[in-house]
């Protein structure tokens, strides 16, 4: 099979830099970034501001959200001076936040404003311009009109999540559902990919060039290094799992432990006595008596 191309996928309170310097240990893959408020990026909200932190990082692809085409070109502004790849649009999430705040999905539906939101950034940046979406708003179809519109509005890649907004996380990914877009762009495909099996079948079913992985990749950074390569690297989890802890802590601070309950808890999930563990190390506020515990859980692992 031909060469893909294969991202991270943009996942809000996960993908952020701890967790991208985790995936970086394992290759050189383009990585995207939580998604960022275009309007409190404009507004300079420290928050915001220390999602952009890149240093040390390349191939980083930061993926804006908003409703507002001036804003969001602001914001592509800003983020074009800051040494990443790329620029993506949200236009696909289904939160209700976002919906009501008519961006992320909402923009499927408002497809006049997703053009414009797409050609004011382009005019603005000469960063590549990418959007990620779903198959449509309750019809799988949706995808085979708005993909070209987008492509004439200027987008340089497209990613696209192939299940619909209504569907949520619910049934399969439909892989073959964008089997007939025939763009003169990269598609990138998403949904389900786990493995570098079904990394190749949803190539071969879509007819795109690449994919974005999301939830495979939790407690699993070295995922996209196996499916490039089809074989998994040698890895003592725990302790990727104990630096993973320790970069949340000196990123975040404290705040980083309450971060780092949930990705422990992932690196951990298929290891005997988890349930009883997890319980403890939700509960635990001290940062070396949680250390301790992750150490004492993973001890004597090759
Ligand atoms: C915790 C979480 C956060 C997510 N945040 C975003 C986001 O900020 N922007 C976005 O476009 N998609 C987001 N997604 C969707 C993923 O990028 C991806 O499209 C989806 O999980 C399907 O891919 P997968 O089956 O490989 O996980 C998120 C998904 C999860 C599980």
């Amino acid at each position: 099979m031909k060469q893909f191309v294969l991202c991270s996928a943009p996942m809000a309170g996960v993908s952020d830099y701890p967790f991208r310097q985790m995936i970086r240990h394992f290759g050189n893959q383009p990585l995207f970034s939580e998604m960022i408020g275009a309007e409190t990026l404009v507004h300079g909200h420290r928050k915001t501001l220390k999602m952009l932190t890149f240093d040390r990082e390349y191939n980083i692809i930061v993926q804006l959200v908003g409703n507002n085409p001036k804003t969001m070109a602001e914001a592509a502004q800003i983020i074009s001076d800051m040494g990443v790849v790329g620029i993506d649009i949200n236009m696909g999430c289904p939160v209700k936040k976002l919906i009501h705040n008519h961006s992320g999905a909402m923009l499927m539906k408002d497809q006049d404003l997703a053009l414009r939101i797409v050609e004011s950034i382009k005019k603005t940046t000469k960063l590549p311009v990418s959007v990620k979406t779903r198959l449509g708003w309750t019809d799988k179809a949706e995808i085979l009109t708005f993909a070209p519109r987008l492509v004439s509005a200027g987008i340089d890649q497209l990613e696209v999540h192939t299940r619909t907004k209504a569907a949520g996380y619910t049934g399969h990914a439909d892989w073959m559902a964008v089997k007939d877009l025939n763009l003169p762009i990269p598609v990138l495909i998403n949904g389900d990919i786990v493995s570098k099996k079904t990394v190749e079948l949803a190539i071969k079913q879509s007819h795109t060039s690449g994919a974005l992985v999301g939830r495979a990749l939790l407690g699993r950074p070295w995922l996209l290094n196996e499916i490039e390569t089809g074989k998994k690297p040698h890895v003592c989890v725990g302790e990727l799992a104990l630096e993973h802890l320790d970069l949340l802590l000196l990123y975040y601070g404290h705040a980083g432990l309450y971060v780092a309950r949930k990705h422990l808890a992932w690196y951990a999930r298929h290891k005997k006595g988890v349930a009883k563990w997890r319980q403890k190390m939700y509960l635990e506020e001290d940062r070396e008596k949680l250390k301790n515990l992750v150490q004492d859980f993973w001890k004597g692992e090759e």
